[in-house]
């Protein structure tokens, strides 16, 4: 049993507990992140929690806590789990209150820090890619807060489980938005594409990391809306996120996406990942 920080104590997971009135049972009100921690050595994290407080920013909650705290919080947590990787999933929602739409006067906001077991895509599903489906993006306009408001997202999510897939990529005004929980990029007459940040998509962490692995790389690449002609057309398809790192999409909507298999882009950016990540585990970053 993962022992987890609940608003000041750190207890097992089974013995922690919010009131029911905490609006992020009730309103969804709340934000979140998951930060991905190998050999204890949390990934990203500043990035992680810059993004934390543009998501507090976003919805008018104030940080309950410094940088610091937030360093010492996650590396006590860290410190206390089983295994030496862990997706560390932190949420701050504003608290308990009468359930009324309009913020409450008093705000005592709720802090949950949650170890999370955390494994590295398998070498098969590097090796083979992954199958996705398209859906219309029905989220709201806001998808650059990472809100625990995740209906639409699960949903979305759920329709590509249903359709046998790993994952489902959102058109918005005829434009690739991103994954219900990922960031998408294409690979189109050997030029990578990824969508510009926006309010229609998440900040993704990964998707700094890809792009600055393609600078360094010497990745022909370009941010740019990508109509979906182009994402159907792609000769490769990825997608990124925190937990999945990078992987190809290689059937979509039932169709190859290129000859089907990862493309060679791909693979030289998933060795790259590897190598990046490998020196952050050593701590020479
Ligand atoms: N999701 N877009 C959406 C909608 C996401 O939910 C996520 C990540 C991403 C990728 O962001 P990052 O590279 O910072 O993980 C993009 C997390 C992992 C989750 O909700 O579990």
């Amino acid at each position: 049993m993962p022992t987890v920080y609940l608003n000041g104590q750190f207890l097992p997971l089974e013995e922690a507990r919010v009131p029911v009135m905490d609006r992020g049972f009730l309103f969804g009100d709340g934000v979140y992140e998951v930060i991905p921690v190998y050999s204890r050595r949390p990934f990203r994290q500043r990035e992680h929690l810059d993004r934390l407080q543009a998501s507090l920013d976003g919805i008018r909650l104030e940080n309950p806590h410094s940088v610091q705290e937030w360093e010492g919080l996650i590396g006590r947590i860290v410190e206390l789990a089983e295994s030496e990787d862990q997706g560390v999933y932190l949420q701050v929602t504003r608290g308990p209150g009468p359930r009324d739409h309009a913020f409450p006067k008093t705000i005592l906001p709720t802090v949950f820090i949650l170890p999370m077991p955390l494994s590295p895509p398998s070498p098969e599903l590097v090796a083979h890619g992954i199958a996705a489906v398209t859906a219309r993006d029905n989220r709201w306009l806001r998808c650059d807060i990472k809100s625990t408001s995740l209906l639409p997202n699960v949903l979305l999510r759920q329709y590509s489980v249903d359709a046998g897939c790993a994952e489902t990529l959102l058109l918005r005004d005829g434009c690739l938005a991103e994954g219900a929980a990922s960031n998408i990029f294409v690979v189109l007459d050997g030029c990578l594409l990824a969508p510009p940040k926006s309010n229609l998509m998440l900040p993704g962490i990964t998707y700094d990391v890809v792009l600055e692995l393609a600078q360094q790389g010497g990745f022909p690449h370009c941010v740019r809306p990508i109509p979906e002609a182009e994402l159907r057309a792609a000769s490769e398809v990825w997608l990124t996120s925190s937990t999945k790192e990078v992987l190809a999409v290689t059937t979509l909507d039932g169709q190859h996406v290129g000859c089907g298999r990862p493309g060679p882009l791909f693979r030289r950016m998933h060795a790259a990942y590897q190598d990046y990540k490998h020196k952050v585990m050593r701590g020479n970053d």
